[in-house]
């Protein structure tokens, strides 16, 4: 018989992986309500109208990545490749505006595009990320990227770029469109298949295309910062004073225009060079005109996202939580004693573990030592009249007889 295999670009994630995905979705929860994020869990599909209209026409992830159907009643429906549009879409259906001025949420969740999947690309992946809705400040942009800096760096992750740049409104890009476009003209034919078609859809994403003969046109090309309005050049220039203030170090990438249409001012990635191609960790930007756009609101919003996957790459010493304590029983008598003993540790917060199958000691030394327990209990008939118990400690291999109380008192906090 043929074994059915997870569909290529998706993982299943189990054991010592499973361990790092919950460590890195209870740190970003834990950092992000720290921040007063508050959690929003929006549908894994939408209509695919919300992402042709959020993404954008022109992007490769509307053109080529994205899952869509038709469902039984002949809607057609797109697995969602973002969360923003869908945060987007349930705080102006839900009117949140009218209830907060500003809105500051946090997500996770699987995420599907149709890549290549290679080392951190996959098909479906898992981000985490915030939004911030109702503030215009740049200091909102400044505070989102610390957060999203903050994170990665209490991960233990080193060695990451900052990078920032703004791509002004939509009277700014069409006025740079038109400039990068007689810049790379002449160019076009030295430029890859995916470039001459990108410079008809979207001349911008030839900023930043991956390709070495591209990267060496572009340059030379005018820098978008150059083509920034007055207000547009302030508010960028007060971003970079903010994250100053906020002790975040900062690179400034003219070329960094990101894959997504909705953005509006600051645009910023988080990037490593240890995953090799797929060094973006994290990306985001300011998407003010997204809401106008969806809902006819003016309300200005920004936020970032992360890729769970390529910040699970990035931990390279992380350490799995091992058991504390290993509950050894022998004879069936000891069996609903070290049962009770279980639960008072489990309660007291210790990781205990308990095999309930009956073994003698040499086997159950073992498992405690596989196991990499800190100490073990062992009770037996005899423990069980005196109403001691056999305490072990694994790290210095003492042994003494104490009550449970003692031993209590002894593990203190697990
Ligand atoms: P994005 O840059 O498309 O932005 O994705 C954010 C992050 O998701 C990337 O930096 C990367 O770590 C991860 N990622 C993207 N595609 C894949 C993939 N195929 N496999 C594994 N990881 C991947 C957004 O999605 C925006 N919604 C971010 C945002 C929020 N902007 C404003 N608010």
């Amino acid at each position: 018989m043929k074994l059915i295999k997870a569909v290529r670009g998706t993982k299943d994630i189990f054991g010592d992986e499973a361990e790092k995905y919950i460590y890195v979705s209870d740190m970003a929860q834990r950092i992000f309500g720290d921040y007063g994020y508050t959690y929003i869990k929006t549908p894994v599909f939408e209509e695919t109208d919300l992402f042709r209209r959020g993404v954008g026409e022109g992007t490769d992830i509307v053109e080529k990545e994205m899952y869509t159907f038709l469902d039984k009643g002949d809607r057609s429906l797109t697995l969602r490749p973002e969360n923003t549009a869908s945060v987007v879409r349930s705080y102006l259906e839900n009117a949140i505006y009218a209830k907060e001025d500003i809105s500051k949420f946090y997500y996770n969740g699987s995420m599907f595009r149709y890549e290549r999947p290679q080392a951190g690309r996959q098909r479906e992946f898992n981000q985490i990320g915030i939004e911030i809705l109702g503030d215009p400040s740049p200091i909102a942009d400044a505070e989102v990227i610390e957060v999203g800096y903050f994170l990665l760096s209490t991960l233990g992750i080193v060695d990451l770029e900052v990078k920032i740049n703004s791509v002004g409104g939509a009277a700014t890009r069409e006025r740079y469109r038109a400039n990068l476009l007689s810049f790379l003209n002449p160019h076009r034919e030295e430029l890859c298949e995916d470039c001459r078609n990108r410079m008809d859809n979207n001349p911008l994403r030839v900023l930043d295309c991956k390709n070495e003969t591209c990267k060496g046109i572009v340059e030379k090309a005018p820098s978008i910062i150059d083509a920034l309005d007055e207000e547009e050049r302030a508010h960028y220039e007060a971003v970079k004073k903010y994250l100053t203030l906020f002790n975040i170090k900062y690179t400034e990438d003219s070329r960094l225009v990101r894959g997504l249409d909705y953005y509006s001012s600051t645009v910023f990635e988080i990037v490593t060079n240890k995953l090799g191609a797929q060094g973006a960790v994290l990306g985001g930007g300011r998407y003010d005109n997204l809401l106008k756009q969806l809902g006819d609101k003016d309300i200005p919003a920004v936020g970032f996202a992360a890729g769970v996957e390529r910040i699970m790459m990035l931990l390279d010493s992380f350490q799995p939580e091992k058991y504390y304590v290993y509950v050894a029983w022998l004879g069936e008598k000891a069996l609903d004693e070290a049962v009770k003993i279980s639960r008072i540790l489990r309660n007291a917060g210790c990781k205990t573990a308990i095999d309930y199958r009956e073994k003698g000691i040499k086997s159950h030394m073992k498992k405690a030592d596989k196991l990499g327990v800190k100490y073990c209990i062992i009770l037996g008939e005899e423990e069980i009249s005196k109403n001691t118990l056999v305490f072990k400690n694994f790290e210095n291999r003492t042994q003494e007889e104490l009550t449970l109380t003692e031993i209590l008192a002894k593990i203190g906090k697990c």
